[in-house]
């Protein structure tokens, strides 16, 4: 019997997210300015929208802020516009999501992948800063756990002292970056992703924030051909750009913000609460005063309780699974000995959070949660 029939068949498995877009009806009137304007691409009026929408959201001037086709291409452009040398190396974390790598590898760096901080699960400025061997390095990315705010001063800082730029997946901080200070954008561009599954999304999509407007004309040409005020490609660049559908999809993804947000919220406190009764870890300053798409739990025996939750009809995921530096395309890489990451890996897991998960749900997870843990006692007895 596969562990999907063990569960009771007449208890439906609770999925570990539950993305949800606009309906057809709220995106109707943006489709219908498309179909006016019969303009589908190219920086339309859609997306001009959307990204003056955007940069009131994130407190920025508009020229400080760019939306295009995915967070990978996103982050490889940043990459390519700080001036990251091709063939030099790029320190990131290995605790990422898979794209952090990829668009590293895209961008013609070389990933060697570096520990992180316990304390935050993330890389520490100043730690990294004592490294003797930052010759050589060309960029940094710098990886915020799971939507965790990332303290953009102090990278600005790490890059006036080095000299090496930093770029900051920020993919699930759509929240994070306007509701914590310390997380606002400063110079090193921060990316965030509009990818389904995030808190916002426009199916396929990323953003990018930078105070430094130089680096943001050149992220705007390079994922525009390298082409910009005449048809001639004047720098390397490739396409990055987001069409029109899409940008639609974004705008009333906006109109509903500020009720998802509060679900959301809503969801996040009850989960730390729940959490923290039991003593048990989670992401370092979680329910912090911003939201994210996910719940992470860090646990002893996570492998058994994953089982158990499962055959409850409770779906989990290891979300950056042991490290990207174990996944294959990743081991031939560089990398430092990384028992920060290997111990998150073996231990952290994401429980079911969408926006609108039911009270039944929550108690049913809770409940689950409970049973595979004491279930996991006994038998250890
Ligand atoms: C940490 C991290 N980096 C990069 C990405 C890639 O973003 P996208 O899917 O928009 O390309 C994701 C996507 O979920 C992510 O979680």
């Amino acid at each position: 019997m596969t562990v999907e029939m063990a569960h009771d068949r007449h208890t439906e498995t609770i999925p570990v997210m539950r993305p949800q877009l606009p309906a057809a009806d709220q995106l109707e009137a943006y489709l219908r300015r498309i179909d006016a304007t019969r303009y589908y691409s190219n920086h339309g009026p859609l997306l001009r929208e959307l990204e003056r929408r955007l940069a009131l959201h994130f407190h920025v001037q508009p020229a400080q802020l760019a939306v295009v086709a995915n967070g990978t291409v996103a982050l490889s452009a940043a990459l390519l516009a700080v001036g990251a040398p091709a063939g030099t190396r790029c320190l990131l974390p290995s605790w990422t999501f898979v794209g952090s790598a990829a668009a590293v590898w895209a961008a013609n760096l070389t990933p060697y992948f570096v520990d992180v901080s316990p304390q935050t699960w993330m890389l520490d400025p100043l730690e990294l800063e004592r490294r003797t061997d930052l010759d050589g390095v060309g960029a940094v990315m710098v990886v915020s756990a799971f939507g965790a705010p990332v303290d953009t001063a102090a990278w600005d800082a790490f890059t006036e002292r080095t000299a090496i730029p930093v770029i900051i997946d920020c993919a699930a901080s759509f929240d994070t970056v306007t509701s914590v200070a310390s997380a606002r954008p400063g110079k090193s561009p921060i990316m965030i992703s509009l990818h389904a599954t995030k808190v916002i999304g426009t199916g396929e999509g990323g953003l990018v924030l930078s105070t430094d407007e130089r680096v943001m004309n050149r992220f705007h040409r390079i994922c525009n051909f390298g082409v910009w005020d005449s048809p001639e490609g004047q720098i390397l660049g490739y396409n990055g750009k987001l069409s029109e559908y899409h940008a639609a999809v974004g705008l009333a993804a906006l109109d509903g913000w500020e009720r998802r947000r509060e679900s959301l919220a809503a969801l996040t406190r009850r989960y730390a609460t729940a959490l923290a009764q039991r003593g048990v870890t989670t992401l370092p300053h979680y329910a912090n005063g911003w939201v994210s798409c996910y719940c992470n739990v860090a646990v002893d025996d996570a492998a058994g309780t994953i089982l158990r939750l499962e055959k409850a009809g409770i779906a989990t995921r290891r979300w950056w699974q042991s490290g990207v530096h174990r996944q294959r395309a990743y081991r031939p890489f560089g990398r430092d000995d990384l028992p920060v990451t290997d111990d998150l890996g073996s231990h952290v897991f994401g429980l079911p959070f969408f926006h609108d998960m039911t009270d039944a749900q929550f108690e049913r997870v809770m409940r689950s949660f409970d049973e595979a843990r004491s279930g996991l006692r006994a038998a250890m007895l």
